[in-house]
């Protein structure tokens, strides 16, 4: 894996740069939510080695369970367009219409996690995963390997994935 920044933890007013412009990213993703029943936007916007940026955001459905998270759609969007070589995804989420309302941060559920892990194996970078609440008043960052330690991946089944990178056209 390549080095990555130590994660950091910090109150809105020193965030860094680079990592506030992704969160604006998910922000407008998040007003794109097709969330119907829970009534709680989620976005999420992927940074890949390109330095492009995709997104995503939450997509529900009449049967509940096969709703779709943001941070899947986001890494979706990445792959189709030829780049999946993911290096941080920043996640937020807030009742629909009213960011003041989001007050605690949103991380990636489980699912989501394995789904961000398995991206890190892919460009070999351990994924910085930014997190807010929905006004962005409450920023927190971490690498995968944090939210998910010792997960089971590629390296199990004795896959290397590397290939999968790609490169946008
Ligand atoms: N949700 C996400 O989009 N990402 C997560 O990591 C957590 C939950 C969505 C799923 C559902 O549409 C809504 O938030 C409420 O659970």
């Amino acid at each position: 894996m390549r080095p990555q920044a130590p994660p950091k933890s910090k109150s809105s007013n020193e965030v860094d740069p680079q990592d506030e412009a992704l969160l604006k990213e998910a922000a407008k993703a998040a007003e794109t939510a097709y969330a119907p029943y829970s009534k709680f936007s989620v976005g999420a916007a992927v940074r890949t080695r390109s330095g492009k940026t995709y997104i995503g955001s939450n997509l529900e459905n009449a049967a509940y369970g096969v709703g779709m998270c943001a941070e899947v759609a986001a890494l979706t969007a990445a792959n189709s367009s030829r780049d999946f070589d993911v290096v941080a995804i920043a996640v937020l989420g807030h009742p629909t219409g009213d960011p003041a309302l989001g007050h605690d941060i949103v991380t990636p559920c489980g699912r989501c996690r394995q789904m961000i892990y398995e991206a890190s194996q892919v460009s070999g970078d351990d994924v910085r995963v930014i997190c807010a609440n929905g006004d962005r008043s409450k920023v927190k960052a971490w690498a995968i390997s944090e939210l998910l330690p010792d997960g089971f991946g590629p390296h199990n089944l004795g896959i290397d994935v590397k290939r999968f990178r790609k490169r946008p056209e």
